[in-house]
């Protein structure tokens, strides 16, 4: 198997620490993009980054491409649910930021340096039906709440893999219950309740990141595949909202 150039959003912990950790034991040139190292092993390439900042994913984008000719994977994990609406320093509702809009521009800046042996993997939540993006409030204005943000990003998430029209291959993948994030809800009461529901119904991490794992050795032929716990989910007849998110989203970003 030839070294893979990999790189991980989000890969301080949880899934995202498990895929980084996976790749770098089987000899590939791996990069994680994170706020802090933590305890991430030595052989890991580490690059701070907020990556709620449009800014920061732009400049760390920029490092990515002055020091590799290409990138075989783009893991996409980054997520943080907050209890209170919460804006960034570009003023946007910060899990769209963060969960969304930093995985559509690593993938749209990222794009020169991957081809059709290139995979990028979006960890979100494909298969879920729950939420939709608000298109009369999509920074969550009016009315907040934690499901609310992180159901409507998600979903965004889903139109993002739909309108990729990049070389790489696209997987949105749902990896279901996982016992990691368990200490990312900011509600006491909520984690010890998921704590004690993740020892008996969840996942291992190992299970769950095996598929990236996979994906990023044999990239999919087709341009588009979708995974929510190993079962393929149709998004045929949300093109129109694909479009409409990825002008809006443009339009955010003043281009
Ligand atoms: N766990 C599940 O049951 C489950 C189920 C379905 C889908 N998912 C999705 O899978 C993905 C990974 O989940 P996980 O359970 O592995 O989560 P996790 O353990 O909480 O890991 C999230 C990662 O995102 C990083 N992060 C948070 N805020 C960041 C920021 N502003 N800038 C840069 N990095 C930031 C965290 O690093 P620091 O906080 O250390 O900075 C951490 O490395 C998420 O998108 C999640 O929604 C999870």
């Amino acid at each position: 198997m030839t070294r893979r150039i990999v790189i991980v959003a989000g890969g301080t912990a949880g899934m995202g620490r498990a895929t980084a950790v996976a790749r770098a034991a089987r000899g590939d040139d791996v990069t994680v993009l994170g706020r802090s190292r933590r305890d991430l092993p030595d052989g890991i390439r580490f690059l701070a980054a907020d990556l709620s900042s449009v800014a920061e994913v732009e400049r760390v984008a920029g490092e990515v491409a002055a020091r590799h000719d290409r990138v075989d994977a783009l893991t996409l994990f980054a997520n943080r649910p907050l209890p209170r609406r919460t804006e960034t320093a570009d003023g946007l509702e910060y899990t769209f930021a963060l969960y969304y809009l930093s995985r559509y521009l690593l993938g749209v800046r990222l794009a020169p340096l991957m081809g059709t042996t290139s995979v990028i993997v979006n960890v979100s939540g494909v298969g879920t039906t729950a939420g939709a993006v608000r298109w009369d409030d999509p920074q969550l204005r009016g009315r907040y709440g934690l499901v609310r943000a992180q159901l409507q990003a998600g979903r965004a998430n889903d139109l993002l893999g739909l309108a990729h029209d990049g070389e790489a291959r696209y997987v949105l993948y749902h990896p279901g219950f996982t016992r990691s994030g368990l200490d990312g809800h900011p509600n006491p009461l909520v984690r010890g309740v998921l704590k004690t529901l993740a020892r008996v119904a969840a996942r291992p991490v190992e299970r769950s990141v095996a598929p990236i794992l996979e994906w990023i050795d044999h990239p999919p032929a087709e341009r588009l595949t979708t995974s929510d716990r190993g079962r393929a989910v149709d998004l045929s007849g949300r093109e129109a909202d694909a479009r409409r998110l990825v002008a809006y989203t443009q339009d955010l970003l003043g281009r």
